[in-house]
């Protein structure tokens, strides 16, 4: 079993609730994620009280959200005009109460409906300071990961709170971002998502951030987190420029991120922040040191700080480093064009694809020797891995 379930669960006391949860968080394999929202769900379990007028009310309002959504029904009362009605409903299960934590297990195993539905990779990178190019990376990726497979659907979305540069680095002007999104948080479905990306002549979808100082009120954490689990479930790839800053947000980032690339320089203020951002990390308890990655941007041969004293200083390893080339980035830039639109045969644009068939494992070794670490990443599943 693969991916996480979106489950809501309703009950009339804390206690049932936290037994529900506590029982969802011992099943091996069952990556159950709560939600407060009333959209985006894979499973509802509802208890239902006196008042079941009021009670199956609400359950309809869910289900008209939810269309696919499991629904386990739970109840103190057996009336059998209650069990009925459940059944008329469409609800999967209902457990009597006191619950049989056995019969509760025995079903919540049964669910299979994770399989089919899509959850995508997020691949957040983040520079340790300013201008280490990060968005420049991040574009490239996405770029790289769309032309090389092309059935992938992939997305960018820029966390730079304010005056985010995706639509400078792509030449186009954004109808919205999600900070109108977040406005309008309550109508989010596939379609209401959909309409607000720009889908870019490359092929990918980018929700840029906001382009002028108006507050970032709506833009919760639990509002992005929203927002990104239901693009988990349209795009195959959303690849993030989380910016350098560690705010709120882009530690929500972090947490929801599959696999973080953390872009530095070989300077020592850069190898120091990196080394700060990594100890951080730590005592957080994500993103987990196997999903962090560090690579090494504008990467020059026999630099004054090689890669073995860089590693030794941040006490990781290196994941990939992408040669320098301010000329062609710059112009790239300037001209609003990913790399690979400007010279797809220039030693930094080739490390971008490089990078990016190693993600999609089309290499399973790349040929440098930065390729064995990509075994161990978690992104293979999703195109070429064999996501039934
Ligand atoms: N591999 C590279 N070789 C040479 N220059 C590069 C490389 N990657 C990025 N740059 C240059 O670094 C500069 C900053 O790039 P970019 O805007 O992507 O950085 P950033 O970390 O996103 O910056 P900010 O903190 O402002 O968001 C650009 O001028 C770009 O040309
Ligand atoms: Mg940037």
């Amino acid at each position: 079993m693969s991916g996480t379930i979106i489950a809501r669960i309703e009950t009339k006391n804390q206690n049932l609730s936290k037994l529900l949860e506590k029982l969802m968080n011992s099943i091996e394999g069952f990556k159950v994620e709560l939600s407060l929202a009333d959209d985006n769900l894979d499973l509802l379990i509802y208890d239902i009280g006196a008042d079941v007028d009021n009670d199956f009310g609400r359950i309809q309002f869910l289900m008209s959200r939810n269309k696919d959504a499991v629904v386990y029904l739970t109840s103190a009362s057996a009336d059998p005009a209650l069990l009925m009605q459940a059944i008329r409903i469409g609800a999967k299960e209902f457990f009597p109460q006191p619950l049989n934590i056995d019969e509760v297990r025995g079903a919540l195993k049964r669910i299979n409906i994770i399989t089919s539905r899509r959850q995508g990779e997020v691949l957040t990178v983040m520079g340790c300071k300013g201008g280490v190019g990060t968005t420049c990376v991040a574009v490239n990726l996405a770029v790289a990961l769309k032309r090389l497979s092309p059935a992938a659907s992939v997305a960018l979305v820029d966390m730079n709170l304010v005056f985010g540069e995706i639509p400078l680095f792509l030449n186009f002007k954004p109808r919205y971002t999600w900070a109108e999104i977040a406005k309008h948080i309550n109508r989010m479905d596939d379609v209401f998502l959909t309409d607000n990306l720009y889908e870019h002549a490359t092929g990918i979808c980018v929700l840029p951030s906001p382009t002028m100082f108006q507050g970032t009120d709506g833009a919760t954490p639990q509002v992005f987190q929203r927002i990104l689990s239901h693009m988990r479930r349209l795009f195959d790839f959303i690849v993030i420029d989380g910016g350098h800053a560690i705010s709120d947000m882009g530690m929500k980032t972090l947490e929801n991120s599959n696999s973080v690339f953390l872009v530095s320089l070989l300077s020592l203020p850069c190898l120091a922040n990196t080394s700060k951002m990594l100890e951080s990390f730590d005592s957080w308890g994500y993103p987990a040191p196997h999903n962090t990655h560090v690579i090494i941007n504008r990467y020059i041969p026999n630099a004054e700080i090689s890669i073995e004293d860089c590693e030794k200083s941040i006490h990781k390893k290196v994941l990939w480093k992408i040669p320098n080339d301010y000329a062609l980035t710059m112009s790239a830039i300037n001209q609003g064009l990913p790399l690979l639109d400007v010279n797809a045969k220039a030693d930094v644009t080739k490390s971008f694809s490089t990078f990016a068939r190693a993600l999609l494992q089309i290499d399973p070794a790349p040929a440098e020797d930065q390729g064995m670490f990509f075994k161990k990443l978690p992104i293979v599943r999703t195109i070429f891995g064999g996501r039934s």
